[in-house]
């Protein structure tokens, strides 16, 4: 079937479908669909109430737009919303698009530059003592959970684990990891305060970059530190920045959906439990049919060009429907359990994708290990359909998730 094409412009269209309708409803796959079969591979949505953006819903046009960035760039110095004044300074969606000095918003040779310390330093992690200090993080959250009474396994433990361990891998004390994990939430709530916990949280790792001059550690701090790819203290400041925020919500998200799906299916819970189904395959399952970052922010148009049809006006925005793309008939639908299969785009693909897919895994499967092994008896203290949603445009899981459950010894 060929695409619709509709040839309009994005700033002529009105009445469009909001981007969250995508991550809030019960059938997102339903809801890519229709978006498909209206306007094709590319779809124009709202990000939010008057800022349009397109949604690139065809896994070959993914491809096609991450492999391009001279056509697709990551400046989001070219939003024309955010020149025009339509994104003012006080937007929610500036903590996730404004522009910032490093890697995920740079193109070109200077991303290769700051994405180099990046990997390299995920890369250079020991295995064994991450493994560890994750599975320390992962008992010492379920030792304080309420003896008593129902436990939201988000709130109490899949949001507190990967903002723990990635600040451990830094070096960074568990006490500080804490005040890093109340300043991510704030900044990502963007309340009145956002500005005042961003200063907190600069000063909090301007402090451990100091620390680890005087007396380097065998940690990422060290590694960002030492690579020859950051010129100064700003830009390793930077990627420690980026990093602790590009893993807390993705990862949060990837736990949590793995336990809700656990918790209402009770084939998958069965199969998992009995060993039919390795912990690794029910997290790529998660990453196939409900990615974490169904929908991943932002490419910008450099110059007007059209794609699927559609004509892409310079500045304009292309999220990445990741979630969608998984779904998408020209690349086989994915309804069923596929075990070893890894050909989803949750971890994004192409110049910018994730660069921290073995420690996020080693993260999340040892978190959901530890559930099933310290809280055997989890079950949900609500009806299925009553687990709500996180209101996030760009991840789709669950909110809450409550439980009871019996703690055992670790
Ligand atoms: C410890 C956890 C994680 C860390 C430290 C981390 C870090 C990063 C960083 C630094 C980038 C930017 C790379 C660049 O621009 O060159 C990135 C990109 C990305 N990550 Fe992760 N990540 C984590 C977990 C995850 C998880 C669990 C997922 C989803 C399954 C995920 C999905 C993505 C995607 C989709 C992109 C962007 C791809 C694009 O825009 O082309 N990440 N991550």
């Amino acid at each position: 079937m060929s695409a619709p094409v509709t040839g309009c412009r994005l700033a002529e269209l009105t009445d469009l479908t909001p981007l969250s309708a995508t991550t809030t409803c019960p059938d997102p796959a339903g809801a890519y669909a229709r978006l498909r079969e209206t306007w094709g591979q590319v779809a124009p949505i709202e990000l939010v109430p008057g800022v349009p953006a397109w949604l690139v819903i065809g896994y070959r046009e993914i491809r096609a737009v991450v492999r391009d960035e001279l056509r697709f760039s990551r400046n989001s110095g070219l939003w024309s919303p955010l020149r025009d004044g339509r994104v003012g300074p006080d937007s929610g969606l500036l903590p996730i698009m404004a522009p910032r000095e490093n890697a995920y918003f740079s193109d070109g040779a200077k991303h290769r530059r700051l994405r180099a310390p990046l990997y390299d330093g995920l890369a250079g992690l020991s295995e064994q003592r991450t493994a560890r200090l994750i599975r320390a993080t992962c008992d010492r959250l379920i030792d304080r959970l309420p003896v008593e009474g129902p436990i939201d396994l988000v709130a109490s433990y899949a949001a507190q684990v990967p903002m723990l361990t990635v600040a451990g891998l830094f070096g960074i004390a568990p006490d500080l990891g804490e005040r890093l994990q109340a300043c991510v939430i704030a900044l990502f709530g963007s309340g009145d305060d956002a500005q005042a916990l961003f200063g907190e949280m600069q000063t909090i790792l301007t402090g451990i970059i100091s620390a680890h001059r005087a007396a380097p550690a065998a940690d990422l701090t060290t590694a960002f530190l030492d690579h020859p790819n950051h010129h100064n203290d700003a830009e390793v400041l930077a990627s420690m920045l980026l990093t602790l925020g590009a893993g807390w919500e993705t990862t949060q998200v990837w736990i949590a959906q793995t336990l809700r799906i656990m918790l209402t299916d009770s084939r998958f819970d069965a199969q998992v439990r009995g060993g039919h189904l390795g912990i690794d395959d029910a997290l790529d399952h998660v990453l196939w049919t409900d990615p974490p970052m169904a929908n991943q922010p932002t490419r910008w148009a450099t110059s007007d060009t059209v794609l699927a049809s559609q004509h892409i006006a310079r500045g304009d925005a292309l999220i990445l429907g990741l979630a969608a793309a998984n779904t998408d008939p020209w690349a086989g639908a994915q309804d069923r359990i596929d075990t070893g299969n890894r050909a989803h785009l949750a971890f994004g693909i192409g110049l910018h994708a994730c660069p921290a897919q073995r420690v996020s895994r080693l993260i999340a499967r040892t978190a959901v290990e530890t559930v099933l092994h310290r809280l055997p008896d989890a079950r949900l203290a609500v009806p299925a359909a009553e687990v709500p949603l996180h209101p996030s445009p760009w991840t789709r899981g669950p909110a809450h998730l409550p439980v009871t459950a019996t703690r055992t010894r670790s």
